[in-house]
């Protein structure tokens, strides 16, 4: 991929982030929060780590990783997005946390010192990453010898509510810049499972079905899919709404529960 396209997709990708941050905070947050759960029980977490929190948002498993760290440990907790990293920022202000760092950086050229982490998570941001054989060296770097990766991707559309509502909608979006990325990208996580093993971190991964509900279309429709069609002509919004409500809610709109088949890839480094 030429270098003017990266860094489209990077400044496409940051935009969005940028512009959904306050509705992560307050639409989405809750409703991830068993993901959150599960990426913490598996990061086995003991006092004075160094963790880093990758594609952190608006900081969620940074907050639960650093309830486990004790006096001397320490998160860094690294996003593309600066909008997120406000929202986190205020909410560890607001609940008196001071071991988590904020950092903006990217996954292929993380901002932290070589072999400095013993734990390294990233909970629903590997599928974003433009380039991923990059991001994988980075992590392979950072990581100490015999430290732990937890990362938490979505399964496919087939298996997952929430890339099959986003992916319907995607479908009256122009092209992103880039190929590849998105809620369901790695939904085989195979390719990034070799691409682990290469650079040294053997891998597994554990499969969960985790359940979040709307109450009706329009909250669905405004958290997860507004900020992505915002730039549809008023027409396409409305034919994109249409396909995602009849596929969506065969049985006419009303509270609906998503159920998300959630991937968590977990590895060690040689
Ligand atoms: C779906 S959110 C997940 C946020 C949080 N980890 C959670 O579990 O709620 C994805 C986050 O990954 C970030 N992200 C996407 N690609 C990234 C990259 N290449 N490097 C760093 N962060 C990235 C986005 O800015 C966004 O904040």
């Amino acid at each position: 991929m030429t270098e003017d396209r990266q860094q489209a997709g990077l400044e496409w990708q940051t935009g969005i982030w940028n512009r959904i941050s306050k509705l992560y905070e307050s639409e989405i947050d809750r409703r991830f929060e068993p993901v959150v759960k599960n990426v913490i029980a598996r990061a086995e977490i003991a006092a004075n780590m160094r963790v880093m929190d990758l594609g952190t948002g608006t900081g969620a498993v940074a907050e639960e990783a650093a309830k486990h760290l004790g006096d001397r440990g320490q998160v860094l907790a690294i996003d593309l997005s600066q909008e997120m990293l406000d929202v986190a920022s205020k909410r560890f202000a607001a609940k008196n946390i001071s071991n988590v760092e904020l950092k903006q950086g990217r996954a292929e050229d993380l901002p932290a010192e070589s072999k400095s982490f013993d734990r390294i998570l990233a909970s629903l941001s590997f599928m974003y990453v433009i380039d991923r054989a990059a991001a994988v060296r980075e992590l392979a770097r950072c990581l100490r010898p015999g430290g732990r990766l937890v990362l938490a991707v979505w399964g496919g559309a087939e298996n997952c509510d929430i890339v099959k509502f986003q992916q319907t909608a995607g479908e009256f979006a122009e092209a992103p810049p880039v190929p590849g990325v998105g809620p369901g990208a790695l939904a085989n996580p195979g390719p990034l499972l070799e691409l682990l093993a290469d650079n040294g971190i053997a891998a597994e991964v554990e499969t969960e079905t985790l359940e979040f509900e709307f109450s009706d279309f329009d909250s669905a429709w405004t958290a997860l899919a507004s900020v992505t069609t915002s730039q549809l002509s008023e027409s396409l919004q409305v034919d994109a709404k249409a396909a995602v409500l009849a596929t969506m809610y065969p049985d006419g709109d009303g509270p609906r529960v998503f159920r998300n088949l959630t991937q968590f890839v977990v590895g060690t480094l040689k």
